[in-house]
């Protein structure tokens, strides 16, 4: 299956990501990084071992950036599905170096990952909705759990624009699934909102992301999107855009 679409030229350069920073715009990132700062501190206030799941997309290295140089009570990881793109290996090193740290990455279990290839085949997520919902089960569902695991809250970078499953996605709510607070503290900020922190405040962001990539997951189940398309239209682009959760995020 292929990923790539036609018209686009390969090296083009996403206008998305280069937003024209006016003062209005500045101004409206400032006073709503203050408050993400001010929720972030007020929940570390009232709870401990609050971690924040980061992706490593464009959203994530907001929080990243907000966490790290505010040096906030808040553990970071992430999920490497062992199918991650290459930029986003490159930005997890990147990522390492610029804020001096190293960060924690889990994996999934490596006898369910060869149990599902034996049995179902290396790409057997294009075959069906339940082998890629599997896959993603095994790739990235169970290891959030292991994550999550003794925590009172997480964080994650999820923005309400950003798909029809979102829309009505609260800065605060409890995740039942998981039986723990879940903060969503970028939930009202728009796309050129985050590409206006970043370039503001020089964030290291994956490179795809310029290359008409707004949303990044597993490498062969993301592609580049149209102009014009939905920003998650490149991801598992074959479904329904009504079933394109993965399993993190259940209601
Ligand atoms: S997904 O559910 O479709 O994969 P998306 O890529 O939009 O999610 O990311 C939404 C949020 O889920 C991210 O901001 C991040 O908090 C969390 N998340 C997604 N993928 C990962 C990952 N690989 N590692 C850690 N957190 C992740
Ligand atoms: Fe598997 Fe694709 Fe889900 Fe990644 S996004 S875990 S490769 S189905």
């Amino acid at each position: 299956m292929s990923g790539e679409v036609s018209f686009l030229k390969p090296n083009a350069i996403n206008p998305a990501t280069q937003p024209v920073l006016t003062d209005t715009l500045q101004a409206s990132v400032n006073a709503k990084t203050d408050q993400v700062l001010a929720l972030l501190k007020n929940a570390s206030g009232e709870l401990t071992n609050i971690t924040f799941a980061n992706s490593f997309g464009a959203e994530d290295m907001v929080l990243t950036d907000i966490i790290l140089k505010n040096q906030l009570a808040i553990e970071i990881f992430s999920l490497d599905t062992g199918r991650l793109p290459v930029e986003t290996y490159d930005l997890i090193a990147e990522t390492e170096q610029r804020y001096h740290t190293k960060l924690n990455v889990l994996f999934p279990q490596a006898q369910a990952v060869e149990f599902y290839v034996k049995t179902n085949g290396i790409n057997a997520f294009y075959e069906s909705i339940e082998l890629r919902k599997s896959c993603c089960h095994m790739r990235k569902v169970e290891p959030l759990q292991r994550a999550l695991k003794g925590k009172n809250a997480w964080v994650t970078g999820m923005r309400a624009a950003q798909a029809t499953t979102r829309s009505s996605l609260p800065v605060r709510e409890f995740d039942e699934s998981n039986g723990l607070e879940k903060f969503n503290p970028l939930s009202d900020w728009s796309e050129q909102e985050v590409w206006t922190y970043i370039r503001m405040h020089n964030v290291p962001y994956n490179k795809l992301h310029d290359q008409f990539y707004p949303s990044i997951g597993c490498a062969p189940c993301t592609r580049a999107i149209a102009m014009g398309e939905d920003i998650r239209a490149g991801r598992w682009w074959w479904e329904d855009p009504t079933s394109k959760e993965c399993g993190l995020h259940v209601k």
